[in-house]
């Protein structure tokens, strides 16, 4: 199969939907690899890399959309590269459709099919072309809540770790999940003191099991997250209801009750936000000021790392990159139920239930289009 990778064009966007050690399996499975040149420069890789790989570089994204059977990105095809796609054309990256009537119905029509990262599933209830995103937005949340911390970016000039003699920061982490355990981990690897508030007891004790007495944790009611956010140097909100808008767990009125120049971080603000004084902001301007408590509330946090983020997405979607390669889409497809879990639009017809019923559109079963 012909695979194509075109250079990211969204603004802000450096990662890139192959590395040149997803390139090398590839070929060495008989595919052939076409990368716009630049493609993986955001995330520090060069031509070179991608050619030692044995992938063939083109000048444009127009080449690598003509040649290409699949097309393998990150983000959703903004509007000039859906204008590219074809019949017949498979395309596998994040997609996001139930907010976008415009891209769907240009998917729609364009013929090809789509299958999108972020609702392929797993054996455990997973979602593991997503999970990489919150590993590093986790992770990456006590860093710049640290930075944020230091007294030119406003914060309380607290020390995660402390010193000898002077006690660590504290740190709350709502929602004990991918992004917040995470967090957490990364927190008290720094040397804070870290409390992770869940409302799921399977997932306290979880962690309990798996963390013991590295991180605190505590059943999440409004209660409890009243009197921790008081002493807090820094609270990370980290929740997650599937499929509606994050609950507004820290109201304007309680920012009173902090310690001036704390600081929260909002890593749920790609669902609204979990602070109700949270709105979004970009790595350009990442925080600001609210009641003398500064906010960090950036909603592509993962960009900031393009180069891990790009190896951590490789790595989650390079053996479904390859089934669709070897087999074909259909019966990667039939072959995988988790794979297919992700098809969300073949030939004119859409095929994910959740999306179809947010914008007012027919579905088609996904395991009816197979058998087609
Ligand atoms: N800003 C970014 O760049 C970025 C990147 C990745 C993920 N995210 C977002 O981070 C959020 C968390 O993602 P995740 O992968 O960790 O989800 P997850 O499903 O793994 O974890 C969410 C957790 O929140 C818990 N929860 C739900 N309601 C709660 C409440 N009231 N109090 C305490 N805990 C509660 C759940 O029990 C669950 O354990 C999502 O909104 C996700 O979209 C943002």
């Amino acid at each position: 199969m012909k695979i194509g990778c075109p250079k990211e064009i969204k603004p802000q966007e450096f990662r890139v939907g192959m590395t040149p050690n997803a390139a090398q399996e590839a070929i060495a499975r008989g595919h052939e690899v076409i990368i716009e040149t630049g493609a993986g420069q955001g995330s520090g890789f060069d031509n070179a890399d991608y050619i030692a790989a044995g992938a063939t570089i083109v000048d444009t994204a127009a080449e690598v959309f003509a040649t290409a059977d699949m097309i393998v990105k990150v983000k959703e095809p903004q509007a000039a590269e859906r204008k590219m796609l074809r019949e017949g054309q498979l395309l596998f990256t994040y997609l996001h459709l139930a907010p976008d009537p415009d891209q769907t119905h240009d998917l729609l029509a364009s013929g090809c099919t789509a299958i999108a990262y972020e609702t392929v599933t797993d054996s455990s209830g997973g979602l593991p072309l997503l999970a990489p995103m919150s590993e590093v937005a986790g992770r990456l949340a006590p860093q710049v809540g640290s930075w944020t911390l230091q007294k030119a970016n406003g914060g309380r000039g607290v020390l995660m770790g402390g010193v000898p003699g002077v006690g660590p920061a504290k740190v709350v982490v709502i929602g004990g999940g991918v992004v917040g355990t995470h967090a957490a981990q990364i927190a008290a690897g720094m040397g804070a003191d870290v409390t992770v508030l869940d409302r799921s007891l399977p997932r306290l004790r979880y962690l309990d099991d798996v963390f013991g007495n590295r991180f605190k944790n505590q059943y999440s009611t409004a209660g409890a997250t009243a009197e921790l956010i008081q002493s807090a140097d820094m609270v990370i909100g980290a929740v997650l209801i599937p499929g509606a808008a994050a609950p507004k767990l820290v109201t304007r009125e309680q920012l009173s009750t902090m310690k001036p120049g704390a600081v929260l971080v909002d890593v749920a603000i790609d669902q609204g936000g979990c602070f109700e004084t949270s709105k979004a902001t970009t790595h350009a301007e990442p925080i600001y000021e609210v009641d003398g408590i500064m906010h960090y509330c950036v909603a592509n946090m993962p960009g900031a790392v393009a180069r891990t983020s790009t190896i951590a997405l490789g790595n989650a979607t390079m053996p479904f990159m390859l089934a669709l390669a070897d087999k074909g889409w259909k019966q990667a497809c039939q072959d995988d139920p988790h794979l297919l879990a992700g098809l969300n639009v073949h030939a004119g017809q859409l095929t994910y239930y959740a999306v179809g019923k947010a914008l007012g559109i027919d579905v088609v079963s996904p395991n009816v289009v197979i058998k087609s």
